[in-house]
Order: C-alpha cells, then structure tokens, then sequence
C-alpha cells in the first residue's frame, strides 16, 4: 500500500503518526510488567506523538475509572513526565469477549469517537494481543467480525501485534499463519520475539556488517565453533501449567535462540530493510542439517531441575504432574550445511533455575597452527573468542593474545570488554518492548518474525519433540539440581 513506507532500519528519530494503541490483557503481567511501562517511556522521552492514546480492553468488569486507578499501582505517572496530560490519564477501558460480538461493537464505537474527535485525520489502530495463546485466534475472529481490521481509509493503517508462542509445533504453526493470513495481511502483522529487540541482539548485525575486520573472517576458515546460550536462575514464575505443555525447548530454544542463531549466520542481506534481511534469515535457516534418530540421540541433552540449594524441584512445583517429563534443560549441537558454515558446530543452551542468569553468544575462533612458536608456547595459546554479552551488561568482549609484559617471551590473555551503554552518547536504549510498539506504530518490521522462519523452525524441532514423546527411553531426561551449572553431559567430539 503506497502509504506504507518502510523506515530506515535501527533510527528512532522518526515520531510515529498518531495512534490508538488497543491492548487486550488489560489485567495481564505482560500488561503490567511490560507494556505500559515501555509506553510511559516513549511518552516520557517524546517518541510517541501527542495524541497517542491507549484503550485497554479485557473480560473484568472495570470501569475506566476503576481501571485507571488498578493500573495506576502497577505503572505510577512517568516521571520525567511533565506533560498536562500524560496518556495514563486518558486511558479508556472497554470491557471485551470474544464470545460476546456486541462488546466488540463497544469498541468500535469507542474507536469512532476518538477517531472523530481527537485530530483532523484518521487516527490508525495498534492491536496488541497480550494474551495466553489459548485466546488469540477467537480475539482475532471477533475484531474481524467487527471489522476492526480492515483499512477502510488509505491514510490509517491496522495493525496487529502478536505475542509467542507461535503454535506449539509445525502443524499448530502452519495452522495459525493460515488463520491469520484470512484476517489480515502478512505486512500488518507484528510478531514479537522481544529478544530481538534486545540490545545486543540488535547489535549483531552492526557487529557484523559495519565491522569489515569481523565480516571477512566470519566462516569455517577461521571459526572453531558457536555458542549461543541463556541461563536463567528464575524458575516457573507462575506460569506453571503453560511452562508444563510448553517445556524449555519450545518456550526459549524454537523461537529466541534460533532468531539469534540466523542473525549471528545468516549471509550478508542485501540491504538493512526488514524484507532483506528476512530474506536472509529464512535461507539460512533452511540450510540447517534436520536432526536425524542418531544426531537427536548424540547431539541433544534434555534435562530437569530437582530440589537444591533449598529450591523446590520441578516436580514438586504446584500444578505439575508428578511424572511430568518436561524438559527445564536443553542443550544441542547443530550443523549448517552452507559453503560458509561447513563443519562448524553450534551449541545452543538453555535452562531454567540455573547458577546464573547469563545469556551470550561467544563466537570461538580457531587457535593460530603457525610454526612460529615453540610447541611448549603454542600449547599455552587459547583461541580468540568474542563474546557478545546480553544480559548482564549488555556489551561486547574480544580475548585476544598478547605477550606478558616482561623480560621473558610469556603470551596470555589480553582482554577488551566494554558495554554498549559505556559507548552511548545518548539517553541509553529504550527498553526492548518500547523499541517494538515503536516500531510496530512505525511500520517497520525489521525486529520482528515472520511466518516463515517460524514454520522451518518447526521443522526442525517437531521431530525432537515427537521422539522424546514417543521415545523417552531412547532420548532420556537429565536431572540436575536447582540452582546449578546444570547437567553433566559432553557434545563435542
Ligand atoms: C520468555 C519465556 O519468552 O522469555 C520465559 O517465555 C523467559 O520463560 C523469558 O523467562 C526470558 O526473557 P528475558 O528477557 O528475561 O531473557
């Protein structure tokens, strides 16, 4: 549509048009925790126009009264905010259910008044479903039915935004895209995956790109190996009875870590436009090797957390059946098979209730096999490693070798940490969901997913998760305790 432009990539400068911004979940954690703190931080740093405003929509009987003041104790007044009228005084809740169509109509009419009277032109829609997955598809069906998201005026767009998980394997996966494809078109949709809006997520493609000394070495000639990994020492959170069908593997490894894995992979895009650089990532990601019988069962570690370190264990977590197999614990090795990647591996890691809460990329290079230096001195040699950290202290460290000062020929370590925040001249980065719903009023798709890349990474872990299901005592379940480095187990060699 000519009105769509897509903005230049990684600028905030640009302050999106006006907008209402629907958000269902209205009593929702994500709401609280997330979304309308991040929105108080646009207001607060001027990166939403004046006229932005925020209905929130749910199935409580709140009066907007009543909901400004419950919402008030979670997100209090921003307070760089000195504005005369900051959004949370204006927020306007509307009682909402998918099975009830006139409620829906509520809405529209809430929306019409605002559109006639808040400012001259149409204002455009933001839909933000921030609800459990059990919920979206009826939510979808019903703003349909009202004819929420059709744009019906060429200067004000629908969009769309939705939250993982994205189906619950490749089935359920393909069966959602479908469904959402006869709603609503593909470039409306905004499919979240926060970890991409994540600092040094972000970062990887400067790292890459704007750095000719990294580009020309990123490959199996110099590269030994990859290690994409998130440790958390947070446990279920209370979010037990989803956590119990979802398991560690779809809840973090389908979706964050392999949206890491193809940016940290991926061939150079063509451009930094949104549409390049999912070009990009769906190639790569259809370049990696399936997992056969024999890679799951050498290549694949799936383990849960038992009592320790005066932490429950998983099974004695309420609400989780006591012979429950899911998986708190993954660790994997993957293989590429492109010209660049051939041979290398990647380990990717995750695990709940660990020792830390780390998560990093290290990309791991090969040691120097000149014959310059004694056999004794080589030995003492570690291999360059970059490491790029995202949580905590978002930044960035190269190991590089250097000789000891001194009057022998002693080599060691010789480390440059810095973190992003240290190099910023600015206000700092937005938070990962303000960077989103900014992005999403602004068209710009770049730190989103799409359909595609998703239904191939379920391709590639539907079958994992069918031979553990169907073959636990080929694919056995680790233990380890909570509050540890995790299970002992080996993938190299
Ligand atoms: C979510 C997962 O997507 O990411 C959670 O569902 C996990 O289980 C969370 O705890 C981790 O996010 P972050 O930003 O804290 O690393």
């Amino acid at each position: 549509m000519s009105h769509k432009k897509e903005q230049t990539t990684f600028s905030i400068e640009v302050i999106p048009a006006p907008c209402v911004v629907v958000i269902f979940g209205a009593t929702g954690d994500l709401t609280k925790r997330k979304i309308m703190p991040s929105l108080c931080q646009l207001c607060a740093n001027n990166l939403i126009h004046e006229h932005t405003s925020v209905i929130c929509c749910g199935r409580s009987d709140y009066t907007t009264e009543s909901y400004r003041s419950y919402i008030s104790q979670y997100v209090p007044k921003c307070s760089h905010c000195n504005k005369k009228s900051c959004f949370l005084d204006n927020i306007i809740y509307v009682r909402t259910d998918a099975k009830e169509p006139k409620t829906f109509q509520d809405l529209a009419d809430q929306l019409n008044i605002k559109d006639s009277k808040e400012t001259a032109s149409p204002l455009n829609h933001l839909f933000y479903l921030a609800v459990p997955p059990a919920s979206v598809t009826e939510l979808i069906a019903a703003l349909s039915q009202a004819k929420l998201l059709e744009e019906t005026n060429p200067d004000a767009w629908r969009h769309l935004a939705i939250e993982k998980p994205f189906g619950t394997d490749l089935e359920s996966a393909v069966k959602l895209d479908t469904f959402l494809h006869e709603h609503i078109a593909e470039e409306d949709i905004y499919r979240i995956d926060h970890y991409l809006a994540k600092e040094t997520v972000q970062n990887i493609l400067i790292t890459r790109f704007a750095n000719r000394i990294f580009e020309t070495i990123w490959d199996h000639h110099a590269i030994d190996h990859i290690r994409i990994s998130t440790a958390e020492t947070v446990g279920l959170e209370g979010r037990n009875s989803y956590f119990d069908k979802s398991g560690l593997l779809r809840d973090m490894i389908q979706n964050h870590l392999m949206e890491i894995l193809m940016l940290v992979a991926m061939e150079p895009p063509a451009s930094s436009n949104a549409d390049a650089i999912h070009v990009a990532k769906l190639n790569l990601i259809e370049k990696i090797r399936p997992f056969t019988e024999e890679s799951m069962a050498t290549g694949i570690v799936r383990a849960q957390y038992t009592s320790g370190n005066d932490m429950a264990g998983y099974l004695e977590e309420p609400d989780i059946p006591a012979d429950s197999m899911t998986e708190t614990f993954v660790s994997l090795k993957l293989f590429i098979d492109n010209e660049r990647w051939q041979d290398v591996p990647f380990y990717i890691q995750a695990g709940k209730r660990m020792d830390s809460q780390d998560s990093e990329i290290e990309i791991v290079f090969k040691r120097s096999t000149l014959s310059f230096f004694s056999e004794q001195l080589s030995k003492t040699l570690t291999p360059n490693t970059l490491t790029l950290r995202i949580r905590p202290d978002e930044g960035m460290q190269l190991d590089l070798q250097a000789k000891h000062s001194g009057p022998k020929l002693a080599i060691g370590n010789l480390q440059f940490d810095t973190t992003y925040e240290q190099q910023s001249s600015n206000q700092g980065a937005p938070d990962a969901y303000a960077r989103l719903l900014l992005d999403a009023m602004l068209h710009d798709h770049t730190l989103f997913v799409r359909g595609a890349t998703i239904i191939e990474s379920w391709k590639l872990f539907t079958p994992v998760l069918e031979a553990w299901k169907n073959n636990p005592d080929k694919y056995p379940l680790l233990s380890y305790p909570a509050g540890s480095e995790g299970p002992e187990f080996s993938l190299e060699g």
